[in-house]
C-alpha cells in the first residue's frame, strides 16, 4: 500500500482521545479500585440487598449478630451495626475477623484503619493481620479502649505487619479481653483497613489497579457509569449527594451488579483519581429513567435538573456558590474543570420504547437547555447517538456505544465520516466472537487478540474523525476474578497484586494512547485490509502513523510504502508493531506467564525519496512515530 501523508489541510484533534468508563460492575469500586481491604465494613442494606454478616466471622466464641435498630445508630446513614456478645470468663480474647474481598495482601508496608464501637470496656483492642490458612499473625497493634456505654467511639490505628505473607489467603481481626466489657456486648460499625493509596489519597485507590490503568495514558474519564448511574428504580439511582463527605454519612448503594456497594468510592474520589491521572471528566448525570423503566413524568423533572445544576456547581462552581463551598469545605477549594456533561446512560435501551420518546420529547431538551443557559461552554450529551434514531438538537451531543464482534468494528471503520454532530463513543469492546450468533452468543470468557485488533480497526476510524469525536471511553475496565458480572475488561485482578493482568486490548489501547496527534491529515491510499491514520503532533515536532492489518488475502503481510510530505528524506521513526494469535486470550497469565500479545519496536529511516518502508503482518496493530527522541 502506497501512501502519501500531505503536510497540510486535516482536522485539529482534541487532544482527549482515549480513555474508559467507570462504574462498580465486576467488583471493580468496592473490592477493586476502591482500596478499602473490608468487605461489608458498615453491614449496609439497600432497596435489593439487605444488610448481612457477609465476611465477618467469630473468634473464640464470641457470638456475631445484626443489630438492625439500635436505640442510637452510628449516624442516619449507617444504622445497621454488628453486635459482639462475649461471655466472661477471665483472660479470653474474643473477636471477629473479616476475610475481605477474597482475600488481603499483606505486605510490610503501613495499614491504616479504623472503627467505631459502642459498650462499656476497659482494656484495649487488638487489631492484626493473620494467615486465614495457618492463623500465624503478620503484625499486629493494639489500641486503648476509649468505648462508652451511651455513645459511638471511633478508634484509629496503623499497623504495619513485620512480615508479609506468602499468599493473599489473610484476614483481619480485631480482639479484645471479654473480661473487660461491662455488659454483655459490644457494638461495632465501619470498620475500615486501607492499605497505602495511589497518590496517597485518604480513601483512595489501589495502587496496582489504577497504576495500571494510569499507564495506558488515558485522558477522558467517564463516571459514574453506566447502568450503575440509573440504579434499578426511580427511588434507587446512583445519588452523588450520598456518595461525598464524611464515610459515616454516607449510605451505600443498591448496586444494580447484584451486591450492595458502599458509596465509598464517591465523587470526590473519581474527581481527585481524574485529577491525579490527568483525566478529562465526562460527567453523567441521572435523567429521570431507572433500570426497569421507571420513567420521571415532565412535570416532575425539574428536581432531577436542578439536582444535575447543584452537582455541576458543586464540581465547578466558585467557592463562595452554595455546592462549591461545600466542596471547599470538603477539601477541594479549587474547581474541577468539566466541560462534557451526559444526560443519562442508554435512554434507548431501559423501558424503550416509552423511555427513548420521553428522552426525546422532553428529557433531553429540558436538560440541554437548562444545563446549557447555565453553562455555555458546556458540551451536554444525549445518551444516545444519532444511530439510535435521534436527531440530536443543537449544540448537544451523542454518545455511541458498541459491544461486538471484531468484523462489525471493522464494518463501521467509515461510521462517523459525515456526522456532523459531535459524538463521544462511551463505551466499546469486542465482546463476541466472529461467526457466532452476535449479543446472544454471550461473552468472550477473556478480551483476545483478534477482538483487540478490531477495535484498533474502530479506533482508528473515530481518530480519523478526532474533530467531532469527543474522546472514546472502553467499558467496563476491570474484573475481580472472585466475582464478575461481565468477561471482557481491561485488566483482571484479586486480592493478590500479582495477579493484576492486562488485557490483549490493554496493549493496543496503550500504544494508540501514547501517540497523540494534534492534527490528522489527509492521505492517499484506500482502505482494507490495512486501516489507518495519519497527521502530525505539533508539541513533539513527530509525524504519527497508526494502522490495523485485518484479514489480508491469504494472511499475507501488507507492504507499506509511506511518505509525509515535506518531511526530510533520511528521518528516522520508531514502529512498533503489535501481534498475536487471532483466537488467543491467555492474557498476561500470571499462572503461566504467558503474553500472547507480542511487542516488537524498531527504528526505521526514511530513504532519499522520504519513503519509509515495512511490512505490516494480518492481524498487527501499529504505530509509527517520527518524533525526535
Ligand atoms: O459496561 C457494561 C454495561 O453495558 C453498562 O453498564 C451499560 O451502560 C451497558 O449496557
Amino acid at each position: 500500500v502506497d501512501i502519501t501523508v500531505s503536510s497540510g489541510g486535516g482536522n485539529a484533534t482534541n487532544g482527549h482521545q482515549y480513555g474508559f468508563l467507570h462504574e462498580d460492575i465486576n467488583y471493580s469500586g468496592d473490592g477493586g479500585l476502591y482500596a478499602e481491604l473490608i468487605r461489608n465494613r458498615a453491614f449496609q442494606s439497600s432497596e435489593r440487598h439487605s444488610s448481612s454478616l457477609d465476611a465477618w466471622f467469630p473468634i473464640n466464641g464470641a457470638q456475631l449478630s445484626l443489630n438492625n435498630n439500635p436505640s442510637a445508630p452510628l449516624s442516619d446513614a449507617l444504622t445497621t451495626s454488628m453486635n459482639v456478645a462475649v461471655s466472661k470468663s477471665e483472660g479470653t480474647e474474643v473477636g471477629f475477623f473479616n476475610v475481605g474481598f477474597w482475600g488481603m495482601d499483606v505486605k510490610i508496608q503501613k495499614y491504616t484503619g479504623s472503627f467505631w464501637v459502642k459498650g462499656g470496656y476497659t482494656g484495649s483492642f487488638t487489631a492484626s493481620l493473620r494467615s486465614n490458612l495457618t492463623g500465624e499473625e503478620f503484625g499486629s497493634v493494639s489500641i486503648p479502649s476509649q468505648s462508652q456505654n451511651d455513645q459511638w467511639t471511633e478508634h484509629s490505628f496503623e499497623l504495619t505487619p513485620s512480615k508479609s505473607a506468602s499468599n493473599s489467603n489473610n484476614t483481619f481481626a480485631i480482639t479484645f479481653e471479654a473480661s473487660g466489657v461491662s455488659g454483655d456486648s459490644l457494638d461495632f460499625n465501619l470498620i475500615s483497613l486501607f492499605p497505602p493509596t495511589y497518590k496517597d489519597r485518604k480513601n483512595g485507590m489501589r495502587i496496582d489497579l489504577a497504576e495500571a490503568l494510569e499507564q495506558l495514558h488515558p485522558t477522558l474519564f467517564r463516571i459514574p457509569g453506566g447502568n450503575m448511574l440509573e440504579g434499578n428504580t426511580n427511588t434507587s439511582w446512583w445519588d452523588w449527594k450520598n456518595s461525598i463527605g464524611p464515610l459515616k454519612d454516607r449510605p451505600g448503594f443498591s448496586g444494580v451488579w447484584g451486591y450492595q456497594q458502599t458509596n465509598g468510592l464517591g465523587l470526590m474520589e473519581y474527581l481527585e483519581f481524574a485529577e491525579d491521572v490527568g483525566m478529562e471528566l465526562v460527567l453523567a448525570v441521572w435523567d429521570g429513567l431507572a433500570l426497569n423503566g421507571d420513567i420521571t413524568p415532565q412535570a416532575q423533572l425539574q428536581e432531577f435538573i436542578n439536582d444535575a445544576l447543584n452537582e455541576i456547581e458543586f464540581i465547578r462552581g466558585p467557592v463562595d456558590s452554595r455546592w462549591g463551598s461545600l466542596r471547599a469545605e470538603l477539601g477541594h477549594p479549587e474547581p474541577w474543570t468539566l466541560k462534557y456533561v451526559e444526560i443519562g446512560n442508554e435512554d434507548w435501551l431501559a423501558g424503550a420504547p416509552e423511555g427513548w420518546d420521553t428522552f426525546k420529547n422532553y428529557r433531553f431538551p429540558m436538560f440541554l437547555e437548562a444545563i446549557n443557559t447555565a453553562y455555555p461552554d458546556i458540551q451536554v450529551i444525549s445518551s444516545g447517538s444519532v444511530y439510535d434514531g435521534y436527531d440530536i438538537p443543537a449544540p448537544g451531543g451523542g454518545d455511541y456505544h458498541l459491544y461486538a464482534e471484531p468484523d462489525t468494528f471493522v464494518s463501521e471503520f467509515s461510521k462517523f465520516d459525515n456526522v456532523a454532530t459531535p459524538h463521544l463513543i462511551g463505551e466499546m469492546a469486542s465482546a463476541h466472537p466472529n461467526g457466532g450468533s452476535g449479543w446472544n452468543a454471550g461473552l468472550m470468557p477473556f478480551p483476545w487478540w483478534g477482538g483487540a485488533v478490531g477495535e484498533a480497526v474502530a479506533l482508528i476510524g473515530y481518530e480519523r474523525n478526532q474533530d467531532r469525536i469527543i474522546g472514546v471511553a472502553y467499558a467496563p475496565i476491570i474484573r475481580n476474578m472472585n466475582r464478575w458480572q461481565w468477561s471482557i475488561t481491561m485488566l483482571q485482578f484479586a486480592a493478590d497484586p500479582a495477579m493484576t493482568t492486562r488485557s490483549t486490548s490493554w496493549y493496543v489501547w496503550e500504544l494508540m494512547a501514547a501517540h497523540i496527534m494534534t492534527e490528522t491529515l489527509p492521505a492517499t491510499a484506500d482502505f482494507d485490509p490495512l486501516y489507518y491514520v495519519a497527521g502530525k503532533n505539533e508539541k513533539t515536532g513527530g509525524h504519527v502513523f497508526k494502522a490495523a492489518v485485518y484479514n489480508s488475502t491469504d494472511g499475507a503481510d501488507v507492504p507499506v510504502k509511506l511518505k509525509f510530505e515535506g518531511a526530510a528524506p533520511g528521518t528516522e521513526a520508531e514502529l512498533t508493531i503489535l501481534t498475536g494469535p487471532e483466537n488467543a486470550y491467555s492474557i498476561n497469565d500470571p499462572f503461566t506467564g504467558i503474553n500472547v500479545v507480542e511487542t516488537s519496536t524498531q527504528t526505521v529511516t526514511s530513504d532519499e525519496q522520504g519513503n519509509f518502508q515495512f511490512n505490516l503482518p494480518n492481524l498487527s496493530v501499529a504505530v509509527l512515530d517520527s518524533a525526535p527522541k
